[in-house]
């Protein structure tokens, strides 16, 4: 075991843990904060995507040890009212069916939206293909990341 210190949604955090252990498991068993899901373990569905420095990376596949100072970010402290633009466009579109691969596809599409705010079909497309919906809400998943996009050009 090793003791870390780690910033997660703007706050400093203690934790002690084996360095190989995924992030996933100690946001969810460590920290208690289990928003961020476990589909595949494997880097291939994306319903553990989360936000180092900005940018969505699975957490699944990032030891605790490889994080250092860079700043995670959850679904948990996307916004602290749960009022990001596209957590607002998910539920005018009423995007989710059993939820399951939701935080993982907001977090992916906010940090596509903080790199390209107005994005074509073919880069959300791109961005958005690792987020596997069992369910298959992909046409209003790349409907709210457009009207997300639009809200904040327009704000
Ligand atoms: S659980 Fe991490 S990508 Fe599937
Ligand atoms: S909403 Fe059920 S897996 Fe995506």
């Amino acid at each position: 075991m090793a003791s870390y210190n780690l910033k997660i949604n703007g706050k400093a955090m203690q934790v002690e843990a084996e360095p190989n252990t995924p992030m996933l498991w100690v946001l969810r068993d460590n920290l208690d904060m289990v928003g961020t899901k476990f589909g595949c373990g494997i880097a291939q569905c994306g319903a553990c995507t989360v936000h180092l420095d900005g940018t969505a990376i699975r957490s699944c596949s990032l030891p605790v040890a490889a994080v250092g100072n860079r700043s995670i970010t959850t679904i948990e402290g996307l916004s602290e009212t749960g009022d990001h633009p596209v957590q607002k466009a998910w539920l005018e579109e009423d995007v989710p069916q059993c939820g399951y691969c939701q935080a993982g596809q907001i977090m992916n599409a906010a940090a596509l939206l903080n790199g390209n705010p107005n994005p074509t079909d073919e880069d959300i497309d791109i961005a958005m293909k690792g987020n596997l919906c069992r369910c298959g809400t992909y046409t209003r998943i790349k409907k709210a990341i457009k009207k997300a996009a639009a809200s904040q050009t327009k704000a």
